[in-house]
């Protein structure tokens, strides 16, 4: 293809041939020895957004459930998890259709996606649902001021370009505010469904406020010791080690392409290598305190869970829960309260119902505190089917910092409990048991709820034990 002609896209193994062997600079604490954007980008799931099987599974199973809109359904879901596919059949008027996921679809959400959209709207409500807009001039977006263009232009037939818009949360909120219409059973939309918010929760936060954007945590920047920003070349020079442009000289920021997020179980599934590294990253999360005291042969215990993260907790696609293991042992050390067990096989809690109400005071074992988004029909009934909701039953999910509620994002089932505040929740548990009392509480991290399996050709096997986010034991007299 001769240059001056338009290319939206580029496969990621084009831009891999420079952006891959850059090593982490002397003094820099990084998550990796080597912390090129390739490297990083494959490790994570926005580079297995197309390959998903879960993704796969479910795009089947909202066809099956609202066949009308088979052809439309797939197209929906193509939008942000094979976009180098499904964008140039927009202004076509044509529909991606999962029959012909082709390799650049499988891609996911690749270099030339985030890297080519442009700043106007972004922010705007018609970004949202994947409404971004890709630059047609064949420029390529970074946060760097004039960089050296011609190894790009040469190899990418691309031109990089300072554009401030990459470092801004809006970028990331076209993709991750995601509104969908509801359906009802003759494919017809009869309401919309705000599935998934993170942007607008960070929106609603302190992060905002302080400007600590989605990128500031999800590509965390190289910084040493003391915390302060390290600089690396952003280049190489062709599948030459260490060889770098001679005219290029190390920059700052640097941001790692890690995207970790809370799916270190999807990772495991797929045998991606970076699984560790996402549940190190979820155990930064939450914190947890315990306090209390016995009375009159009753322990009184109060847990409070923190969220660290800079929007709800969990955060994102309906199937994510976080819910309290509590373990009280009397003075002898047996086990005389526990609320919150479960099966790793099935991933299910073990002796309480799956579907728990918001709790702030538990008194029996069957009563769990789980932080979610349940979804429900036009009609208040329980769902699974992502276009066939309406709303939340049940949104639980522990606020940011800061949270200032508005009518899209508010928590659900949440009204009389006084300590379901920004920043936190505390749950109250009253054990009839004498002092002193040995408590353990853990918060656990599930990417699927096995409840959003059932009918799926994907069932997950093997790896549906939750992850542990953070423990605690106190001794409370
Ligand atoms: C506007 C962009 C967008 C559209 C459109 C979209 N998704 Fe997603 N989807 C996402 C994002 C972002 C995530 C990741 C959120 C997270 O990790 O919490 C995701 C995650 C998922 C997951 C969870 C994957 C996992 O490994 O846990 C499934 C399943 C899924 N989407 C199915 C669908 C289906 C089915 C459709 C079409 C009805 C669809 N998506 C359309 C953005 C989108
Ligand atoms: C999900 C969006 C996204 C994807 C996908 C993505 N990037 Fe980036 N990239 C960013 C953001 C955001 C920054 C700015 C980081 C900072 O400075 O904080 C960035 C910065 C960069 C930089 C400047 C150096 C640096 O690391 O700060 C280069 C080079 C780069 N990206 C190349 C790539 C390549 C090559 C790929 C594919 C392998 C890729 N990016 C995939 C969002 C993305
Ligand atoms: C032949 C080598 C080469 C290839 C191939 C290549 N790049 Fe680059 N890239 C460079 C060089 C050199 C720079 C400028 C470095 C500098 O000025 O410090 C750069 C800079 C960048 C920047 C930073 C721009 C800025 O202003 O912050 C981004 C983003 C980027 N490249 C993305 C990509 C993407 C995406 C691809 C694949 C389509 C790609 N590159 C392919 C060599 C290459
Ligand atoms: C083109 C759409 C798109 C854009 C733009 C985008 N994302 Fe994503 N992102 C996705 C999709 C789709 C997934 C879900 C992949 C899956 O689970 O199958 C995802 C997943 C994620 C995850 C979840 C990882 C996990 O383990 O659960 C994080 C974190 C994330 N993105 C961060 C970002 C950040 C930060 C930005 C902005 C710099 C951004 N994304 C921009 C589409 C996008
Ligand atoms: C203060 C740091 C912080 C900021 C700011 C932040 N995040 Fe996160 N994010 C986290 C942490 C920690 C997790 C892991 C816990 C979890 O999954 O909720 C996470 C998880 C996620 C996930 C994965 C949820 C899942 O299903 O596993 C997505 C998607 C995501 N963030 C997107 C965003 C977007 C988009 C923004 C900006 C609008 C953003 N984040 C801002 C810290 C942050």
């Amino acid at each position: 293809m001769a240059w001056g002609q338009q290319k939206l896209f580029e496969p990621a193994e084009t831009c891999a041939m420079c952006h891959t062997k850059i090593p982490a600079p002397a003094g820099a604490k990084a998550a990796a020895a080597v912390v090129g954007a390739f490297p990083l980008w494959a490790g994570s799931m926005m580079a297995h957004a197309g390959k998903d099987p879960y993704w796969k599974a479910k795009v089947q199973f909202e066809g099956d459930t609202t066949p009308a809109a088979r052809a439309v359904i797939e197209d929906k879901c193509m939008r942000c998890h094979a976009p180098m596919q499904q964008y140039p059949l927009r202004a076509k008027g044509e529909l991606a259709r999962m029959g012909a996921l082709n390799p650049e679809g499988a891609e996911g959400v690749s270099c030339t996606v985030c890297h080519k959209i442009v700043p106007e709207g972004l922010g705007e409500r018609a970004s949202f649902t994947g409404g971004f807009k890709i630059n047609t001039e064949n420029e390529i977006y970074g946060p760097h001021k004039d960089p050296f263009p011609m190894p790009m232009m040469h190899h990418a037939e691309q031109f990089p370009k300072e554009g401030r818009q990459i470092l801004d949360s809006a970028l990331c909120g076209s993709c991750h505010t995601v509104i969908t219409p509801t359906l009802n059973a003759a494919g017809k939309q009869i309401g919309e469904f705000v599935e998934q918010a993170p942007y607008l929760e960070w929106l609603a936060s302190d992060f905002k406020k302080s400007n600590v954007t989605c990128q500031s945590c999800h590509l965390p920047v190289l910084k040493d010791a003391n915390g302060a920003q390290v600089e690396q070349y952003i280049a190489h020079m062709p599948h030459m080690g260490a060889g770098f442009f001679p005219p290029t000289r190390p920059r700052k920021p640097f941001g790692q392409h890690l995207f970790l997020g809370g799916n270190a179980q999807m990772l495991r599934v797929m045998g991606v290598e970076t699984a560790g590294r996402a549940e190190e990253f979820l155990r930064g999360a939450v914190a947890l305190e315990v306090r209390g005291r016995v009375e009159k042969g009753v322990s009184e215990l109060a847990v409070e869970v923190f969220n660290k993260t800079g929007h709800k907790l969990p955060t994102g696609f309906p199937s994510r829960r976080m819910w309290l293991h509590v373990r009280v042992k009397d003075a002898g050390g047996a086990v005389v309260f526990e609320s919150g067990a479960w099966d790793a096989v099935s991933g299910e809690l073990v002796g309480a119902a799956a579907r728990q109400e918001h709790r702030d005071r538990i008194t029996r074992g069957s009563e769990v505190a789980v932080y979610e988004a349940a979804m429900k029909t036009p009609d208040g009934a329980p769902t699974m089917s992502l276009l066939r909701a309406a709303g939340y039953s049940k949104d639980n999910r522990i606020l940011p910092l800061g949270f200032v509620s508005n009518a899209q994002i508010a928590p659900v089932g949440v009204a009389a409990d006084a300590d379901f505040k920004a920043g936190s929740d505390k749950v109250h548990y009253s054990v009839p048991v004498g002092g002193p009392v040995t408590v353990t509480v853990e918060a656990l991290y599930q990417s699927v709820a096995p409840a959003h399996l059932e009918g799926l050709a994907f069932q997950m096997t093997g790896h549906r034990a939750p992850v542990v986010m953070s423990s605690l034991e106190r001794v409370i007299r």
